[in-house]
């Protein structure tokens, strides 16, 4: 099914603007998603036999691979992912105010080097177009994370405010939320990773969680933080000192990178994904999981393009992994094949 799709399908959306390969690729998940029992059917198809879910921060996850947050940016198409073989799915960033992103192009794609390089900008429909579309599917297929960042409007100082906003609307609706303060192309946003903001913004979020779980007599939400790859370990210790201290479920490595030192030529500036970035997230995990004794779970993401770099991310102690750019070079069934292969690693780990 890959080498098809890299033989005949890749060749024929790549001549298309990458934005617009992107559109069509999730219009088709969309029209699929209407076919909630066609979905099904080929969610089962295409589970892995035999595989053990993985249960972590009390969600049940069928398979250790998920869609990275940027794919599905609102909530359009990501009841389709199961039916691709997706564990998970992770939506947005979606931010509380409705925004454009940055002026087209803003997706590049660099095939010799199986990376892309995109400044999208968070373009997004808002939290509350967002909740609304949520509210319409009751069953979750496969756990549903919801990534949350900055609106382009909100200043630095307002930013904990402008996230509890987009927490409120859109808490009902995941099984997991990411807090987003990685992305690249939101000016500012990584600042919010220093011990300046990391440490209030994360503990207003964790604070609106624990009320509103004890107003509704339920389970806080787990939360998750995603960081950049371009950090430096002692930021790095930093940041894993705030997540810990304030009982933060788990850590997504990593965003993309702002090192295009793999690209010399290429002039685009914004982030990196693919292939070139999969040895960066995956010092970061390494020393994640050291630092913190394989105690903290770790998503893995980053430049997973085959069987053995995702295999590298696992063993480098990450309990779930996500894919984007990988999808974009390998196709639909990418996670299929991924999700098969890890089950064996699981299986040989457990
Ligand atoms: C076009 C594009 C848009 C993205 N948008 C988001 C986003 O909105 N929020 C986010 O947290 N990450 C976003 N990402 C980053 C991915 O979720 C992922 O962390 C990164 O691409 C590394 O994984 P990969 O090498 O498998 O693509 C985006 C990536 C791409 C390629």
């Amino acid at each position: 099914m890959g080498l098809i799709y890299e033989k005949i399908l890749r060749k024929a959306l790549f001549l298309q603007d990458p934005e617009r390969s992107h559109e069509y690729a999730s219009k088709a998940l969309e029209a699929l998603a209407y076919f909630p029992k066609v979905c099904s059917l080929m969610a089962r198809f295409n589970s892995v036999a035999g595989a053990e879910p993985i249960e972590l921060f009390g969600l049940r996850f069928p398979n250790a691979v998920g869609l990275a947050a940027g794919f599905d940016k609102n909530a359009k198409c990501w009841r389709a992912a199961a039916a691709l073989g997706f564990g998970h799915v992770e939506i947005g960033t979606v931010t509380a105010q409705k925004q454009p992103g940055n002026p087209r192009p803003r997706m590049f794609r660099f095939p010799e080097k199986e990376a892309v390089i995109n400044r999208m900008g968070f373009n997004n429909d808002g939290a509350k177009l967002v909740a609304q579309r949520l509210s319409k599917t009751k069953e979750h297929p496969i756990p549903l994370g919801i990534n949350i960042g900055k609106s382009k409007a909100a200043s630095i100082e307002a930013a904990a405010e402008d996230y509890l906003s987009s927490f409120h609307r859109l808490a009902d609706f995941a099984d997991y939320i990411a807090i987003n303060v990685s992305s690249p192309n939101t000016p500012g946003l990584r600042e919010l990773q220093g011990d300046q903001h990391l440490p209030n913004l994360l503990k207003t979020l964790s604070d609106a969680n624990q009320d509103r779980a004890h107003k509704l007599g339920i389970a806080p939400k787990p939360l998750l933080v995603k960081i950049a790859p371009d950090l430096t370990f002692p930021e790095l210790d930093s940041i894993l000192e705030t997540i810990i201290d304030l009982g933060y479920n788990g850590i997504i490595a990593t965003n993309t990178t702002i090192d295009h030192s793999s690209l010399p030529t290429v002039k685009e500036t914004g982030g990196l994904s693919g292939h070139p970035l999969h040895k960066r997230s995956l010092k970061m995990i390494n020393y994640i999981h050291r630092a913190t004794s394989g105690k903290l779970p770790i998503v893995g993401v980053g430049g997973i393009m085959d069987v053995e770099s995702c295999g590298q991310t696992m063993e480098a102690g990450a309990s779930l992994v996500q894919v984007y750019t990988g999808m974009i070079y390998r196709g639909p069934f990418f996670a299929r094949e991924l999700a098969q292969a890890m089950a064996w690693y699981h299986k040989r780990w457990v």
